[in-house]
Order: structure tokens, then C-alpha cells, then sequence
């Protein structure tokens, strides 16, 4: 579940904009951090100020992964905060958990049943690559788990794929009708849908949901009315986990340009991507309190996202 801070952080990382919108709960906890590693008090605004250091240039100089370059930096700024790098590196290892639900990690009900995770992200965002690491390290583990996504190989999907590359143009309400048949589709069939496969005894990732049309069809027609059919057909499951694998718009257009011979009518237009960015991390903040969704900053190495990834998901199973 993505806590406010957190939120606050993914749309405006600088001190002014985290402190007009932090709660009561969150100022203590942040100076109870600071004080935890550092042993002194100080004002809520130098903590933030460290705090926002760890999550923007602090996380940078770590996935250079070379201390060589990591301690210089983290060295000038203990200097500038008065502290000793022992306790700025404190304070760094330990800022992700603030960014934890104030209630901690939701627990589910049987932990040892099988998990239906989502993966969301911008085309090019990565994707396959980190769902396929996820199995491989679940079935490692000793779980049983599969790959789906949307659009399905149902019919319903066969005239999705005709609509996405420009063959047969369809409006954003067709597009959203579509996809809710095709995800209705995808939860029921007795061969290949998610709710066999959880009975079964799979983990099932699946390859996008319903917050894709949450967040290219809402761009087109009514949200509210996507969002409405989508969670309260008693048909479509609510995944355990989201997964949305942020990463810059230029940056996901140019690995797709450099992968396909074409694109499909999302994948060409930079702007547009960086619209959809928005319209998915606006979507996170009204489902906040219904859903489970990690955002993931997806801009860094596969292997540091892989493991991050596969952290958050450790703590949904126990064995
Ligand atoms: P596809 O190439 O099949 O998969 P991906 O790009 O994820 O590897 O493209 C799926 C496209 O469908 C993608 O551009 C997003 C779009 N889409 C929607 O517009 N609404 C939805 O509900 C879903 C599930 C996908």
C-alpha cells in the first residue's frame, strides 16, 4: 500500500511540498528516525531534509553500487548536516521504512495461500523481464507459479490487438468495454483463467489489470465509470499485490523504439506516455486505501529493481 509520504515523495520530492502535506503520525515518525540513528534532536525541517536526501541523491550514489564513489558523497553530506557518515548511512538504510503503512504490511488471511500479483508500468517499462525474474525466484522458493496477461487470447482479446495496432479503430468506451469482457475472461475460464489457477495452488502474475484501463482508457472517457464496472463486477478478483515499475517516459519510448518494428497507438507518442505516468499514479492515490500497489523505481539496474521487487513480495508468503 503506497503511504502518503511516499506519495508525496513520487510527486514532488523537495522539502516545501513533502511538509505542507505531511500528517501529524508521519512528523513524529520522521523525527524519531532522525533521532534513532544520529542520538539528537533537530528540527523537522533539517530531517527532512535528510530524509529527502537519502530517497533522491543518497539512493543515487548507492546504485553506482561503488563505495569508491558512494563515500565521498555520503561524507559531504554528514558535513553539511553535522553528523558523522556512520549516522548518515544509518539514517540511510533505514529511511525505506518510513515509507511503510503506518499499520505496517497488510497481512493476509492464509499467507500460505497463492498469491495474485499485478505488474503495471509504461510499455517499455520492463515488464516481462522483471515478471519472468519473479516466477523464476517464486519456483526457487518452492511455490508453484505462472505468467498471464491482458489483453488474453480470448476472442475478446483478438479484437483488442486489432484495435491497438490501428486496424480496426474502436472509441475509448469500446476500448474499456472490451478490456472488462476480455478481464472478466481472463478471472473465469475453466482452462487458463486466474481463478483456476489460484484454486489450483499457483501464484499467478499477471502482466497488467484492471489499472490499465484505469489509466489509458480513463484518459479517454469517464474513470469513474471504468472504475465502477471494473471493481464491482463480482467476477474480477483484487490482486494481493500491484506492482507498477515507474520509469521516465523518454527512457521506456527509446527501449521500445530500439525492440519493435512498430508501435501500437500508446507507444508513439512520448507526451502521451508521460499523460499515462500521471493518469497511473493519480489512479494509486484513489485506491489507496483498498488496494495493495508498490511503485518501483524502474530507472535503475534490472537486477536492484529484481531484488527489490522480489523483498516486497517475500514478505506476502511464508515459505
Ligand atoms: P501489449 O503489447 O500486448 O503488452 P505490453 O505492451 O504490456 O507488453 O500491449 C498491451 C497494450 O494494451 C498496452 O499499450 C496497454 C494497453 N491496455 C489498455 O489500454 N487497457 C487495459 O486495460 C490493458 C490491460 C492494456
Amino acid at each position: 500500500m503506497l503511504s502518503n509520504l511516499r506519495l508525496l515523495v513520487l510527486e514532488n520530492p523537495t522539502a516545501d511540498f513533502v511538509m505542507d502535506g505531511l500528517e501529524q503520525i508521519e512528523k513524529r515518525r520522521l523525527i524519531n528516525w532522525y533521532e534513532r540513528s544520529t542520538q539528537r534532536s533537530e528540527e523537522l525541517k533539517t530531517v527532512l531534509d535528510a530524509f529527502l536526501w537519502c530517497c533522491t541523491d543518497g539512493e543515487y550514489a548507492a546504485d553506482l553500487g561503488d563505495s569508491g564513489a558512494f563515500t565521498p558523497v555520503f561524507k559531504k553530506k554528514a558535513d553539511e548536516l553535522g553528523i558523522t557518515t556512520e549516522m548518515l548511512l544509518s539514517l540511510f538504510f533505514s529511511h525505506d521504512a518510513l515509507f511503510g503503512d503506518l499499520n505496517a504490511i497488510p497481512q493476509r488471511a492464509d499467507i500460505d495461500a497463492p498469491l495474485f500479483i499485478v505488474f503495471e508500468g509504461l510499455d517499455g517499462s520492463g515488464k516481462s523481464t522483471q515478471i519472468n525474474m519473479l516466477r523464476d525466484r517464486l519456483k526457487q522458493m518452492g511455490r508453484r507459479a505462472c505468467v498471464t496477461a491482458e489483453p488474453t487470447s480470448s476472442a475478446t482479446g483478438g479484437l483488442i490487438r486489432d484495435a491497438l495496432s490501428n486496424n480496426y479503430k474502436r472509441t475509448p468506451s469500446e476500448m474499456a468495454a472490451l478490456f472488462l469482457i476480455d478481464r472478466i475472461s481472463h478471472n473465469v475460464n475453466p482452462v487458463w483463467g486466474i481463478k483456476k489457477l489460484l484454486n489450483e495452488g499457483m501464484d499467478v502474475i499477471s502482466d497488467r489489470y484492471y489499472y490499465s484501463s484505469f489509466a489509458y482508457q480513463g484518459m479517454g472517457t469517464d474513470l469513474e465509470w471504468i472504475m465502477d464496472m471494473n471493481l464491482r463486477c463480482p467476477d474480477i478478483l483484487r490482486p494481493d499485490l500491484c506492482i507498477y515499475l515507474d520509469v521516465n517516459p523518454a527512457r521506456s519510448r527509446s527501449r521500445l523504439a530500439g525492440d519493435r518494428t512498430h508501435l501500437e497507438i500508446f507507444e508513439n507518442d512520448e507526451s502521451v506516455m508521460e499523460e499515462t505516468r500521471k493518469r497511473f499514479l493519480d489512479v494509486f492515490k484513489k485506491l489507496n486505501v483498498d488496494e495493495n500497489i508498490c511503485v518501483i523505481d524502474a530507472n535503475r539496474p534490472i537486477n536492484v529493481v529484481a531484488d527489490e521487487i522480489f523483498n516486497i513480495v517475500s514478505q506476502y508468503c511464508k515459505k
